[in-house]
Formats: C-alpha cells, structure tokens, sequence
C-alpha cells in the first residue's frame, strides 16, 4: 500500500495535533514541519527526532511530498495554500478556509484544475457525537425541527487579527450545515467588542434554514464558564449535545408540547405538556481529528472528495462574510424611538 508523505505548516496550538495523527496513521508518513517560530520547531523535533524541520515552509517543495497540512494562522492560510496547490502538493488546510469567498473560490478552482485534493478542517464535521446527533435528526426520532441554539463560550484565547465571529463560527456553521443537511437562507449577527474596541470578542449568530428552521449561534472569548452546547428542539423530541461532557454527550428528552384540538367547553387554547423519559445513547468516540486526517489520506488516495472539502470551505466563509458585514453594520437592529430620559431614570420617571 502506498504511504504518504506529508508535511505540516505552522506547529503552533493545533499543527503538533494534526502531526501526532499523521505520524499514527499508518497510510501516513508525517516527514517534515515547517514553522516561522525556532522554538516551535525544536518542540516538535524533540517529539520526533526524525522530522526534517525548517523555518521557511517553501524547502518542502524540494522532498517530494504528496501533501500538507496548514495549521498557520487564518490570514495566511489563502498564499500558502496557494502555493502549496500550485506546487502539485494535496492540501489540508485549518478553518476558516481563507478570509474572503474570492480566495476560497480562487483554491477550489487551482484545486479542481490540478486535480488535486482541497479540504478545510471542519473537526466537527468528523466528531462522533455530532455524527450520531445528524442520524437522530434524520432518522426522525425528534420530529420536525423548529430550532437549534448553540453556545461556544470561554475565557479566551483573544486574537489580534479576527474577530471571535471568524475564530469559533466555523465551527458552529459547518455543524449547523452538516446536522440540518441544508444551507441558511438568511443571515444575522449582533455583538461587542469588549476588550479592544475594533474586534468582536462576543456575538451572537443568527441564521435561517428553508422550511422555518432557525438557529442561533452564542460566541465569546469573554464568558466565565467553558460551555459548548448544541440543543435541538424538535415537535416530538428535544436534545442537548454537550461536548464538555467525557462520556454522556447527547441526551435526548421526550418531553414536548402538544396543542389539544379545540372544545367549547375549556376555550380554544388548551396545551398538554410531557415530560417522558431522557435517553442518553451510546456513542463510540474516536478522536475527531484522527477521523478528518484518514478521511484526508483516503481522499487523497482514492480520489473521492472528502467530507469536508473545499467547497465546503468556500460556503462557510460566503456566511461569515454576510454575518460579519451583519455585524459591523448593526444591520439586524430596529431603533426604539428617541425618549426625553433614558437608562436608570426612564425607570423612575412614573
Ligand atoms: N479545527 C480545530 O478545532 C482548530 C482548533 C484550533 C485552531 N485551529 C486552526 O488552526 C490554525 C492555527 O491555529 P493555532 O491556534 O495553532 O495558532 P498558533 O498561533 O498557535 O500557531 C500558528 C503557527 O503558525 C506559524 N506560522 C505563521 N506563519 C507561518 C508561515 N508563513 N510559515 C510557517 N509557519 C507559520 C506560527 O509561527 C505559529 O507557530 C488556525 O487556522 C485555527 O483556526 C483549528
């Protein structure tokens, strides 16, 4: 069987990830890291002595590689890619794909014409969890559903070059995407900006599914808690899939509301409440990103398109570009009408 060669750009936070699971794979041979940052590079040499480790990413044109992994940051992954591409190499490259959908369209056109393998890092798009969470929609089990909240929420890590709408939404958009099997509609954002005063350290998504399905979207880099959370309300069942928990990540509740048909007796708006039993199903976890990298290797190897490949890439960024410009507009907002007192006092004035 044919074993291939790959290289990882950018062995920050997540490029050592991405390099322990190409190492593991047995269809993988991790041979080489390139990274602007020395110390980074002695990091990961002393993890892997025989890795051929360097500072400038271009040396690795010259070892005959079948293909990279990007993990640098988001600004430079459109150049990098780029090149990468047009040097003949298959392309794993971290989310968000690029910073504008003209770039994204730009890599999934050079990818299609090279016959090459374009994929973007949709982790979720290969976590179990969310895997059994898209068959339990489909299979029925809640019914039709009426709307999907998320909450990605924490304490940093702030980022001085985007925005927490580009850094964590990817995330919930592909999920949002991937478990509904359907593009939004329409597009919504609202936020602050906390900390410093030209990007959003909090926001709050809003996005509209065909046949009246809404989701929101919470994201913060500014929030006490750790939360990552997904609820699913359906007419026959509700769940909560929460990724903080190790083990009983999706709860499904019977519990509902119906409106009982009409008597003359008990008026015209009678509701029966249920509260049944929570299920919690079992799921096998396997790490998320040791499923994206085979699912990498595979497509490469066979060439078949990946779960979530470029253009995938491309319809998430086409989103974050609308809820973005949604956001630095404020262009979901109604204004109330101007009054003589206002805050603490308008409370006060009867
Ligand atoms: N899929 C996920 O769950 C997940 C999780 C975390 C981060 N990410 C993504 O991974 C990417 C990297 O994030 P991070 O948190 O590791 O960032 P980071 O800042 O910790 O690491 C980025 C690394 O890239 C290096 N770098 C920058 N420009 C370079 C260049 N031209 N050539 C070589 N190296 C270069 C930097 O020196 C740094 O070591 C981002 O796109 C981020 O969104 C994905």
């Amino acid at each position: 069987m044919y074993t291939l060669k790959i290289g990882v750009i950018g062995a920050g936070y997540w490029g050592p990830n991405l390099l322990r699971n190409f190492v593991e794979i047995p269809d993988a041979d991790a041979i080489a890291v390139a990274d602007l940052d020395e110390e980074r590079l002695r990091f990961v040499k002393k993890r892997y002595p025989s890795l051929m480790v360097t500072q400038d990413y271009h040396d690795l044109f010259e070892l005959g590689l079948d293909a990279v992994a990007i993990a640098t940051p988001p600004s430079t992954h459109y150049a990098i890619a780029r090149d990468c591409l047009e040097h003949g190499l298959h392309v794993l490259v971290e989310k968000p794909i690029t910073l504008s959908s003209h770039d994204a369209e730009m890599l999934v056109e050079l990818a299609d014409q090279r016959n090459l393998t374009l994929m973007v890092g949709h982790t979720f798009a290969y976590n179990p969890a969310v895997r059994a969470l898209k068959e339990i929609i489909d299979s029925g089990e809640l019914g039709q559903v009426y709307y999907v909240d998320t909450v990605r929420v924490n304490l940093g890590l702030f980022q001085n070059q985007l925005n927490v709408l580009w850094d964590l939404a990817p995330h919930d958009i592909s999920i949002l995407r991937f478990i509904l099997g359907a593009e939004p509609i329409a597009v919504g954002a609202c936020g602050a900006a906390c900390i410093c005063s030209d990007i959003h350290d909090v926001a709050y998504l809003y996005l509209e599914f065909p046949d009246q399905v809404v989701a929101h979207s919470h994201i913060s880099w500014l929030d006490p808690a750790k939360v990552r959370r997904i609820t699913v309300v359906g007419s026959k069942k509700m769940l909560v899939y929460d990724d903080i928990e190790p083990l009983e990540k999706i709860r499904i509740y019977d519990k509902g509301i119906e409106r009982l048909p009409h008597t003359d007796t008990f008026g015209d708006f009678q509701l029966n409440y249920r509260y049944g039993d929570i299920v919690i199903p079992n799921i096998r976890f396997t790490e998320p990103l040791r499923i994206e990298c085979q699912d990498f290797i595979d497509s490469v190897v066979n060439h078949t398109p990946p779960v979530s490949d470029g253009n995938d890439g491309l319809q998430v960024v086409k989103i974050l570009e609308l809820a973005d410009c949604s956001l630095q507009q404020g262009n979901g907002r109604l204004h109330l009408p101007e009054r003589e007192v206002h805050g603490r006092d308008a409370l006060h004035a009867n």
